[in-house]
Order: C-alpha cells, then sequence, then structure tokens
C-alpha cells in the first residue's frame, strides 16, 4: 500500500496519482472528466460560503480530493450505460448506481483510501431516500457538500440530450430540494453567494464549452 506524500495532494502536479485516475476517466467519458474539475471547483466555493466552525472541522485539500475524485467509480461502469443518451432502464440504472461504491473500492488500496467514505455516500439523501439509505447526521458533511455540488453541476452542464439549466432555474431547484435531498444548511450558505458567483461556476468539459461558444456566437 502506498503512502501519503505532499505531490498527492498537489493538483497542479502532473504525474501522480490523480493525474492518472483523471486520465483514465477521461479516456472512458469526456463527461465524466470535465464534471469532475467542475464538482470540485464548486465545492471549494461551497466550501467557503461555510461558517468557520464548519470549515475548522472539514479538511479542505481532502475535502476537494474526495470532490474531484467522487465518480471514479464509473472507470467500472459500462460504456454503453455511461454514454447512453436517453433515459436508463430500471437494470442500467442498478448498474449505475454502484459507482460509489466501485469507486470506493477502487481508492482503498491507494493514498485516497481515507476518502473512501465520502465518496462511497456522495448519493446520500438528507431524507434517506439515498442509494444507501443513510439519513441526516449519518452522512458525513463531506459527503453533503459534494452531492450539493454535484447537483448543482448536473443542472448547469450541457448533455447531448438537453440543454443546461438556467441559474434562475437552479437556484430553484437547489431550494425546492433543500432539507429533503440536500442538506439545508449548505444549500443555504451556497446560494447566498452573489449572483456573479454562481453564475460564472462553469463547467468546462468539451460539450458544455462547444455549447457556450454556439450560444455567445449566435449558432446554437
Ligand atoms: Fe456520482
Ligand atoms: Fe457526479
Amino acid at each position: 500500500m502506498l503512502s501519503f506524500c505532499d505531490n498527492c495532494f498537489n493538483l497542479n502536479k502532473d504525474n501522480n496519482w490523480i493525474q492518472y485516475f483523471m486520465d483514465v476517466i477521461e479516456s472512458k467519458d469526456p463527461y465524466t472528466q470535465g464534471h469532475s474539475h467542475h464538482v470540485r471547483a464548486v465545492t471549494e466555493v461551497i466550501y467557503g460560503s461555510l461558517p468557520k466552525h464548519h470549515q475548522h472541522n472539514i479538511d479542505k485539500t481532502k475535502l476537494l480530493l474526495a470532490a474531484l475524485l467522487h465518480d471514479i467509480g464509473k472507470i467500472k461502469t459500462p460504456d454503453h450505460i455511461l454514454n447512453k443518451d436517453s433515459s436508463l432502464s430500471d437494470d442500467e440504472w442498478e448498474i449505475m448506481k454502484r459507482h460509489p461504491k466501485d469507486g470506493a473500492e477502487i481508492i482503498q488500496n491507494t493514498v485516497f483510501g481515507g476518502l473512501g467514505d465520502w465518496i462511497l455516500y456522495h448519493h446520500e439523501r438528507i431524507d434517506g431516500k439515498g442509494y444507501y439509505g443513510l439519513k441526516a447526521d449519518a452522512i458525513p458533511i463531506e459527503s453533503k457538500i459534494i452531492a450539493a455540488a454535484d447537483t448543482f453541476s448536473a443542472l448547469r452542464t450541457y448533455r447531448i440530450y438537453r440543454p443546461a439549466k438556467s441559474l434562475e432555474e437552479t437556484v430553484k431547484i437547489l431550494h425546492e430540494n433543500s432539507g429533503s435531498q440536500l442538506d439545508e444548511e449548505i444549500v443555504r450558505c451556497f446560494l447566498a453567494l452573489d449572483k456573479n458567483t454562481l453564475e460564472n461556476l462553469h463547467c468546462n468539459c468539451r460539450i458544455c464549452r462547444e455549447r457556450r461558444s454556439a450560444l455567445e456566437k449566435g449558432t446554437a
């Protein structure tokens, strides 16, 4: 088993495990790679919006790594399910829902093993209706932050089969799901940020960049 070193936490350094994981994800699904970076960026903004007493109890570096790696388990999701451009069948959903557990297993014997639970529980809901049925306080706060960032990212991202939601629609949906799906306090702190900050939290995956540029040129 590998041990922690400074380089493992240096997001700018190329030749390390993070880059390795990102390369594997990108080769399989360019959307997931862009999405991972987007969720990391949104997670950082959410962390910055939280009260100091929460920030003091959270290891920010590890939180951002977990955000970046949260969907690493999708490496094991079959391509025809991962890249399907229409709704998934019930059976396909069951396979898709394995990715948090697969992700935790993939990293358990690496330097990122300590992030396993945060990745395992990133699809939990406050009301207990998530993948593993954990409720409210049983869910690690790191997973709750990543879940809020994940939802924001999914809504604000263009997919081949549907446009991104506007910021107004996204804010409305996050408010509606606060307290049931997402943690109330986290959503409240995040959405209290100024509109420009939220508007500028773009996803930079290839699809989103192309769609934004087409919209700016009026060719969309
Ligand atoms: Fe996920
Ligand atoms: Fe995700």
